[in-house]
């Protein structure tokens, strides 16, 4: 049997978990909030409209933080739209999704859902068709606590105190022709540069996220990102990623691979961002935020040039499959191994549009495959991450070369001593045995060891006819004796043991 080797130590440590990984993303766009978090007259939502069956899946899934209110619509959005009483605000065409956008819901009805969601909001400004004014005035409109037009404004719309959002985007994937204004290096890096130093003037708390690439396969990826933080590396605090993969034709081999392709895209971009503060000579480490990843069967999707102006549309309600899911954990595996410079991440987007959790008219919400790798990580990977090297073969793939047959990361709680080891086993033709030395922790026991994959059918999905029907499965026999840890991965799986001191 495959056999894969690792050893833990509570010296040897990446970053502690930063709860900002666990972030999502809600756009304008097709049925995330038309239809997903926000549905008056539906019998699950509140008077408000906020669709509470969603909210209860959204906290159970541990979102940290929500990114809002786009993607590629913000590119084209006017904020002031949204405000102000809800009879008078403008049907717009969106042109991003060619979408009708009523403006019904908007900056205050989504700082309302926050505080329900219990989530911290991340807001996006328009830089494709609008520029530095228009931010300044959301920003002084959102955070500034009165005395002024904007923030006035704010509590005649009924919200006496400040929002305080901290975290604000410097438009959307500003590198891709397919956005609303979409800008060479040099323009986004100089708006974005003069647009971040006045924002701050107008907040100084604010944390600034400037646009990296849309995806490693961009022509422009590296040589963007380089000339972006040229103009902005001294404004801004993060810079983004986004990436969706999704298997291609029938090469299962590189899709199960994917992580390995995350992993080589965020040191890419932390190489790209050192180098440039080495340029400068600054000692800054400048962190990243990947703000937009998950699956997406984009190649699958006609484009937005081809659909018809309609109101919230169905738009890539992508269903998830177990093996979806399974190499959704180890995506999740990638984010928390590079802890210690990408410190936010947003899961993108939800709910219905390629979401976890998907919602009809007529019925409950329901927890997608995807929804169970997200929420055990959410709750479980707590601490710090720890350092691990594991023994194991590789099998070779279009896509990326040489991949690991098993991926092993590990979480440790000073705390409470408890240590959470995820694993993947993406051998299709059997088990792995993963063997770890625990020595250098007191004697651990094995609080559960749960996996997706392996004996389930790898196609099977949850559905709004059988939304239970996929969930995290135990598996048996895990052991520490001796202070090691042995355990058999399924074929095909993710993993995620849970180990605990003894006697506690
Ligand atoms: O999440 C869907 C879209 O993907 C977002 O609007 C855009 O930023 C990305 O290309």
């Amino acid at each position: 049997m495959l056999t894969a080797h690792a050893t833990l130590d509570p010296a040897f440590r990446i970053a502690p978990v930063d709860r900002r990984l666990f972030g999502s993303f809600v756009e304008h766009m097709g049925r995330c909030v038309y239809g997903g978090i926000y549905e008056p007259g539906h019998p699950e939502s509140d008077p408000d409209g906020n669709r509470l069956d969603v909210l209860e899946l959204t906290r159970e899934l541990g979102i940290s933080v929500i990114r809002y209110p786009g993607g590629n619509f913000v590119s084209g959005y006017r904020w002031e739209d949204g405000v102000g009483p809800v009879s008078e605000r403008p049907r717009r065409l969106d042109q991003a999704w060619r979408s009708i956008e009523t403006n019904e819901f908007g900056l205050n009805e989504f700082m309302t859902w926050t505080k329900l969601a219990r989530v911290e909001p991340m807001m996006a400004v328009n830089l494709g068709t609008r520029g530095l004014q228009e931010a300044c005035d959301l920003l002084e409109y959102a955070n500034h606590p009165g005395g002024t037009y904007f923030s006035d404004l704010r509590r005649k719309h009924g919200v006496e105190q400040p929002h305080d959002i901290r975290l604000w985007c410097l438009g959307n994937e500003m590198d891709g022709p397919w956005q609303t204004g979409h800008k060479s290096a040099e323009e986004y890096g100089r708006l974005a540069a003069e647009t971040g130093k006045a924002m701050r003037q107008v907040d100084p708390s604010i944390e600034l996220v400037a646009c990296g690439s849309s995806n490693a396969l961009m022509p422009t990826f590296g040589s963007w990102e380089s000339t972006v933080l040229d103009h902005t590396f001294d404004y801004v605090d993060y810079i983004s990623l986004h990436a969706y993969y999704e298997q291609h034709g029938e090469d299962r081999a590189s899709f199960l691979g994917a992580a390995v392709g995350m992993d080589r895209f965020i040191d890419g971009v932390v190489a790209t961002a050192d180098h440039v503060a080495a340029k400068k000579k600054s000692r800054k480490k400048l962190n990243l935020s990947f703000d937009e990843w998950n699956l997406w069967q984009e190649s699958r999707f006609a484009g937005h040039t081809n659909l018809d102006w309609e109101q919230a549309p169905r738009l890539i309600e992508d269903t998830y499959t177990v093996q979806d899911a399974v190499v959704f954990g180890s995506l999740l595996m990638s984010l928390l191994r590079h802890a210690d410079r990408v410190a936010i991440a947003c899961l993108a987007q939800l709910v219905n549009v390629i979401g976890p959790i998907r919602a009809e008219p007529d019925r409950p919400a329901w927890a997608q495959t995807i929804y169970f790798p997200f929420a055990l990580t959410a709750r479980h990977a707590v601490g710090e991450v720890l350092r691990v090297e594991t023994t194991t073969g590789v099998y070779d793939t279009a896509e990326h070369g040489d991949v690991p047959l098993v991926d092993v990361v590990a979480t440790h709680d000073p705390d409470s001593g408890q240590v959470t080891v995820f694993a993947m086993n993406r051998a299709i033709d059997g088990p792995a045995r993963l063997e770890i030395d625990l020595r250098a922790f007191g004697d651990l026991v094995v609080a559960e060891h749960v996996h997706l994959g392996g004996a389930q059918d790898l196609d099977a999905v949850n559905s709004a006819e059988a939304p239970r029907a996929i969930a995290p499965v135990g598996v048996e026999g895990t052991t520490t004796e001796g202070r090691k840890l042995a355990a058999a991965l399924p074929a095909v799986s993710w993993n995620m043991i849970r180990l605990v001191p003894a006697g506690r």
